[in-house]
């Protein structure tokens, strides 16, 4: 009885611990996945990750607006997932959804089930770590939302 209890008590504090797990610090080193595409470069031009040109610049990520890196060419996929949502920004949900499979994501989400994403890259653990650190370049973040199915949404009016 006592061990079953125990056995009990164990498992849901695992299931818990997720929740509390994200941890912006490795999320930090998370992002040595992502500087060989992404650099993070505040609007005055400073680095804040020194970082490559295939993507897009991921400064103020949470909460902006999809695809709307000016200057940047994003794919078809991409910005039909934008036309799709109209006011849709970046939320902590969408982004794990979106770096787990990009192109999985836009087949779910941009109309088109064909769509592909010009992110080769497939984020496939710690990605709660990854996005609490992106909260933290990204100043004008709204509040996140504790729950979301990762489906593009655009923030309350
Ligand atoms: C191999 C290069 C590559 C890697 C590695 C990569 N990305 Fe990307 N990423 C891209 C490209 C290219 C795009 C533009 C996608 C498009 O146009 O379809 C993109 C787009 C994005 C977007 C959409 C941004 C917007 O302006 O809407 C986010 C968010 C993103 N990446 C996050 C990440 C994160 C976080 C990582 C690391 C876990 C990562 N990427 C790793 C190449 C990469």
């Amino acid at each position: 009885m006592m061990k079953t209890s125990l056995i009990a008590t164990l498992t849901m504090l695992a299931l818990a611990a997720p929740a509390v797990a994200q941890d912006a610090a490795k999320g930090e080193k998370e992002f040595n996945k992502c500087k060989a595409c992404h650099m993070i470069q505040d609007d005055a031009g400073t680095d804040i990750v020194k970082g490559g040109k295939t993507g897009p610049n991921l400064y103020g990520v949470v909460g902006r607006p999809i695809a709307s890196v000016e200057g940047f060419k994003y794919g078809d996929g991409i910005l039909k997932l934008a036309e799709a949502n109209p006011g849709a920004v970046w939320d902590i949900h969408s982004l794990k959804a979106y770096v787990t499979d990009p192109t999985g994501y836009l087949d779910k989400y941009s109309g088109d089930e064909k769509a592909k994403s010009k992110m080769t890259f497939k984020m496939t653990k710690n990605q709660d770590d990854l996005v609490a650190y992106l909260v933290t370049v990204s100043p004008n973040a709204p509040a996140q939302p504790a729950e979301g199915d990762g489906a593009p949404v655009a923030p309350a009016q």
